[in-house]
């Protein structure tokens, strides 16, 4: 199927998901006919449990190969001749659970700074303004595997913030987190937004969140529907139901 776009928008970092269709043991979890993901795109993602959110999101971050249908990047940087060009790493996944090394928080926030092209002093004071931002600094020395989950969470996403990905998928990211926690990452969320960053974002709790999104992705009857229309925090207000998560451990 042929894709069209103005060359303004294709010059954006982008994803693009046609006639996909997802099973896991010969049960349709979700199909979809057509997705975009685009920079600049801040994107609220709702589904029940279960419904599919974090194995769209694993997707569209190529971790795992849809059953049926085609998905791509476009307006990335090629990769050379002998690398492949896969949509490995172009939209980065942020999982409900972050992964974080071996190794302290500090070690956790510069491990990947080494791949920007960035002076010495903007590698520093991008290190320092995330540390701020997150309020770690009572906490750079500690062992990454100590942290709470809500601490795991802000390391996570103000490593994430650190790299400035063009695309970036953040699944529940304040699940867990306790009111002052939340207005951290809601912070740090809102400073992606103004990078222009492309952000998709499911989460059971409305509020902050819903609010700075302009787009609406709903997972329900096992489709996925698309609309420019947010509802409003307590029209899709649902209990914290984390404890009953059956969340995939890959
Ligand atoms: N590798 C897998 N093999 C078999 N079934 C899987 C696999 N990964 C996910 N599933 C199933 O697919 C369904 C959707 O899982 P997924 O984690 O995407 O849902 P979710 O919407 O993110 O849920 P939650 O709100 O609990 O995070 C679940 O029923 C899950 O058990
Ligand atoms: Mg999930």
């Amino acid at each position: 199927m042929a894709w069209t776009t103005n060359l303004s928008t294709s010059k954006l970092a982008q994803i693009h998901a046609q006639n996909v269709l997802m099973t896991f043991q010969k049960s349709t979890l979700f199909s979809v006919e057509q997705l975009h993901f685009k920079q600049g795109d801040v994107i609220y993602l709702q589904g029940d449990n279960g419904s599919g959110k974090s194995t769209l999101m694993k997707i569209l971050a190529g971790l795992i190969t849809p059953t049926e249908g085609t998905v791509y990047g476009q307006g990335f940087t090629p990769k050379s001749w002998w690398q492949t060009d896969s949509l490995l790493g172009k939209a980065v996944y942020l999982h409900q659970h972050p992964y974080l090394f071996e190794g302290s928080v500090k070690y956790n926030l510069t491990y990947a700074l080494n791949q920007l092209k960035l002076t010495a002093s903007e590698r520093s004071s991008r290190i320092k303004q995330a540390i701020n931002m997150a309020q770690l600094n009572d906490l750079l020395g500690h062992h990454a595997s100590d942290l709470s989950g809500g601490e795991r969470q802000r390391l996570a996403i103000a490593r994430a913030w650190i790299m400035q990905p063009k695309l970036l998928m953040l699944d529940e990211p304040i699940s867990n987190m306790d009111k002052h926690s939340q207005r951290l990452v809601l912070a740090m969320i809102n400073q992606l937004k103004q990078d222009g960053t492309g952000l998709l974002i499911s989460s059971h709790q409305t509020c902050g969140l819903t609010a700075l999104c302009q787009q609406h992705w709903h997972i329900k009857q096992k489709t996925i529907h698309t609309s420019m229309h947010v509802p409003a925090a307590e029209a899709v207000h649902q209990p914290n139901t984390t404890e009953l998560h059956y969340g995939t451990t890959n």
